[in-house]
């Protein structure tokens, strides 16, 4: 059946994966593609499918209330997969307000926007929220995040994420509006932005420089693969129960220094360096402030309900992830350019 989705947020690191498994999967869907393109978005992510006949690229604000209404009078969509936002922790804490108006503003204006566009003819619409484990705050040493565990939100970025999460259950709630939510752990894998720890550390290890482990590195994480999370997304958008919420993670959690081991590990045999070289790069650096202890996500509803699951074990999916980035040397030294160098200065000086 033909769907015209926009899709926000594209350029960016999941939504480059999202879009490419839509545009492959679905020849009979028309995929807009719509992203603002801030320094995280990058076209470079979508050559491979820029030209195919049912993929429309539009640069634009998700704040922007006119341009907003205008794409959805020009498209008439059917549906709505919304990634865009300002993902990364560190700049929540250094600028909270950008947060605020993207991810809680932009995300509202979206929500009118689609409220407006589909009054009175709800039916086969779906606006699909992007979310993450982090608005469920902070465990201890055990348990795990499940779809019912209250939210604590601790950092600018996981309240933003939050309030936005909120709002998309509100206008459910009030307006009838068909939504579903999904709430995933840490993703890695190609064309992650450098600011975030596993590209960093790729990078850094590449040229010798120092790998600023933040705190005392017990923190832990899981890490699924980024084309699962596609995967999970294309699952829950076309099999997803409407009003439900649906956790994604890797059954696969790491503390920070563990995990930071294995990638040395790795990537002294892809450079062919001796084993124990990127390791003498580690560098316990000031905590982040108000770093989140652990997150883990009990991801069985979404594994139960519709049947997926992770493609990939940990080590074949850093492997591939390695192979990627030493293989797209120059992505990175474009992306690496310019502006990121003060953002690096700031950050870790
Ligand atoms: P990213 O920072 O790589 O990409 C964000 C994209 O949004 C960029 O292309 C950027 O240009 C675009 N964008 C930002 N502000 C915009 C605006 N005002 N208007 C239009 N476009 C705008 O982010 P990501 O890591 O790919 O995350 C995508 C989504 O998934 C986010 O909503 C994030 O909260 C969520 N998420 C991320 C992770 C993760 O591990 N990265 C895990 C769970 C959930
Ligand atoms: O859990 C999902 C979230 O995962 C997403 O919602 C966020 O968008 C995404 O950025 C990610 O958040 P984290 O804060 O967990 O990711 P980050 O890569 O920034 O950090 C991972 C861990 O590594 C965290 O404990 C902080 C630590 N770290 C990070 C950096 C950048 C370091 O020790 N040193 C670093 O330089």
């Amino acid at each position: 059946m033909h769907k015209t989705i926009l899709i926000t947020g594209g350029a960016g690191f999941i939504g480059s994966h999202v879009i490419r498994l839509f545009v492959n999967n679905y020849p009979y869907y028309k995929i807009v593609n719509l992203d603002e393109l801030t320094y995280a978005g990058n076209l470079e992510n979508l050559r491979d499918v820029e030209n195919a006949s049912n993929y429309v690229f539009e640069k634009g604000d998700i704040v922007d209330r006119k341009y907003i209404e205008d794409l959805f009078a020009r498209y008439n969509f059917d549906g709505v997969i919304h990634l865009a936002a300002e993902s990364h922790v560190d700049r929540s804490i250094t600028n909270p307000m950008e947060f605020i108006m993207t991810n809680v503003v932009g995300t509202v204006n979206l929500l009118n926007t689609a409220k407006t566009s589909w009054r009175g003819n709800e039916q086969g619409k779906l606006f699909y929220h992007v979310s993450t484990d982090e608005v469920y705050g902070s465990l201890g040493d055990t348990g795990l995040f499940l779809e019912t565990t209250p939210y604590d939100p601790q950092s600018p970025y996981s309240s933003s994420k939050a309030s936005s999460d909120h709002f998309v259950r509100a206008y459910g709630n009030t307006y009838g509006m068909p939504f579903v939510i999904s709430n995933c752990s840490n993703n890695y894998g190609p064309n992650q932005f450098p600011e975030k720890l596993l590209p960093l550390f790729i990078n850094n290890i590449r040229h010798g420089k120092t790998l600023p482990v933040y705190g005392d590195g017990k923190f832990t994480r899981d890490w699924l693969y980024v084309v699962d999370h596609a995967r999970a997304i294309d699952k829950i958008y076309h099999e997803g129960r409407n009003r439900e919420t649906y956790n994604i993670g890797g059954f696969n959690e790491w503390t920070n220094i563990d995990l930071i081991k294995v990638l040395c590990k790795q990537m002294d045999v892809a450079l062919g360096n001796p084993i124990g070289t990127a390791d003498g790069l580690i560098t316990y650096v000031k905590d982040r402030p108000g770093h989140d202890k652990r997150y883990a996500i009990d991801a069985n509803k979404l594994k139960n309900e519709l049947g997926w699951k992770p493609s990939l074990q940990f080590e074949e999916g850093l492997a591939k992830t390695i192979a990627w980035y030493l293989d797209n040397q120059q992505w990175m030294d474009n992306v690496t350019s310019g502006d990121y160098q003060k953002y690096y200065e700031q950050q870790y000086s």
